[in-house]
């Protein structure tokens, strides 16, 4: 193999797209080709994700004299990047960056915990991912070619959340996500297309009915509605307004992000915003998961809905097993919270029949070599992929690549709208003109 030293890593403190400081790393390698990459940060965190550092969580003893913890309300990364730029520099520089899998070793060891929490998945994601960066950079190659080689040419169909709720937005709606899927279009730049008409068409709806077109932090029209009945018809609307066919175009997708709504002391799922009184006066109402499981089947039936992320709290074997078994054959069902990227618990769900798909999410995990086992393990099981993005995120486009590299077939990164959002959407479109001929663009749904 190759040698390829590693002679410099570097890290700082930047802002993600609400504000709040991430962390960026460079790796440089023969001191010519530096690979940078930044973190993203989520909002409706999973239990079981790898640990984010943020400064107001450092330990006393483990506590710089500067007193960073109250800077940026507590959520500044210092003490993370002073683990990159010492312990984590010291330990990588001169190893060879072409041994993906045992740098990330290497970085799990010297971290020590089994979740990431001494030096911080965010601290060891960056790192992780700059490194291949720069390995790429030295080659000459796209990084979705250095890391998938030959194979990479299927280019994702977009999960696009254009009508947001949930912690994602403060208007109405308790559900997160609403997504469109362009799922019959010939290309990813024609389904990006067809998504962004449907985007623009919701838009002029909204407005027309002197609803609110302010988005939330994935870009998504954050209007207020009576429940997700009312969210699927305004989809509808506006997928024909655009010109196009519910169910033949375009399907629907939803993060409920259940565990968000899960109250552990009552075993039900609680909406505050919505209503069993015809006059909508007196609100919040309780689901049990049965009734859960119903809604969700009332929902398949009436509309094209073809994904459901996320249908129940993330703790619940059992219920997802119950859901999977009753939807499963029809619709996919993607773990997010569930799952958190780790191999461990997505084995749990192959095994059990829970779920039949995974949400990747690289900081859940906060290696790329960790995050791109789980996408294998997932596809040798037969479950489907769908590379994300997070609500708070950088101009950072490495999970389009991933979606390439790893023929994932699926990635949700938001509405198109934000560049934080745009920008893995504008990578893809460079990507797909670079591909050429070879690139693949196909309805995940369909069975052939
Ligand atoms: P998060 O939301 O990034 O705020 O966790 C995204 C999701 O739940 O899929
Ligand atoms: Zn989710």
């Amino acid at each position: 193999m190759n040698y390829l030293k590693i002679t410099d890593v570097h890290a700082r403190e930047i802002l993600d797209s609400r504000g709040n400081p991430t962390i960026e790393a460079e790796v440089t390698v023969d001191e010519r080709y530096t690979g940078r990459a930044s973190v993203p940060s989520g909002a409706s965190t999973g239990m079981f994700e790898a640990v984010e550092l943020r400064d107001a969580d450092v330990k006393d003893d483990d506590r710089d004299s500067c007193g960073y913890q109250t800077r940026y309300y507590g959520k500044g990364v210092l003490q993370a990047v002073k683990n990159v730029n010492t312990e984590i520099k010291k330990c990588l520089l001169g190893r060879n960056a072409l041994e993906q899998a045992l740098i990330d070793h290497m970085l799990c060891t010297l971290d020590g915990t089994p979740n990431k929490g001494r030096l911080g998945a965010n601290a060891i994601l960056a790192v992780s991912m700059a490194c291949a960066r720069a390995a790429a950079k030295s080659y000459g190659l796209p990084l979705y070619m250095y890391l998938g080689g030959a194979q990479s040419h299927q280019m994702p169909v977009p999960m696009m959340n254009i009508l947001n709720g949930g912690v994602h937005a403060s208007n109405n709606i308790d559900f997160q996500e609403f997504m469109i899927m362009p799922t019959s279009a010939d290309s990813f730049a024609e389904g990006l297309r067809i998504g962004t008409e449907v985007y623009h068409a919701l838009k002029k709806i909204l407005a027309s009915e002197n609803k609110v077109t302010a988005v939330g932090d994935e870009g998504g029209f954050a209007p207020d509605l009576k429940d997700s009945f009312e969210v699927f018809e305004y989809l509808t609307k506006a997928v024909k307004k655009a010109g196009y066919t519910p169910g033949k175009d375009v399907v629907f997708a939803m993060d409920a992000a259940a565990s968000e709504l899960y109250q552990k002391d009552a075993g039900m799922y609680y909406f505050p915003n919505e209503s069993r009184s015809p006059s909508g006066d007196t609100k919040g109402i309780m689901r049990s998961t049965e009734e859960l499981i119903e809604l969700y089947e009332k929902l398949c039936e009436k509309y094209p809905l073809k994904s459901i992320e996320d249908g129940l709290y993330e703790e619940d074997w059992d219920g997802f097993k119950k859901l999977t078994k009753r939807l499963g054959d029809t619709i996919q069902l993607v773990g997010d919270d569930l799952f958190v990227t780790n191999t461990e618990r997505l084995n749990k769900g192959i095994e059990n029949g829970a779920a039949n798909a995974i949400l990747i999410k690289v900081n859940q995990i906060g290696t790329l070599t960790e995050a791109t086992e789980a996408v294998r393990c997932a596809q040798k099981a037969g479950f489907r992929c769908v590379l994300s993005h997070r609500s708070g995120e950088t101009e950072d486009t490495i999970i389009a690549d991933l979606a390439v590299a790893l023929n994932a077939g699926q990635i949700k990164t938001g509405a198109p709208c934000r560049t934080d959002r745009t920008a893995k959407y504008n990578r893809l479109l460079r990507i797909e003109e670079e591909l050429h001929y070879s690139a693949e663009y196909k309805n995940p749904f369909s069975r052939h």
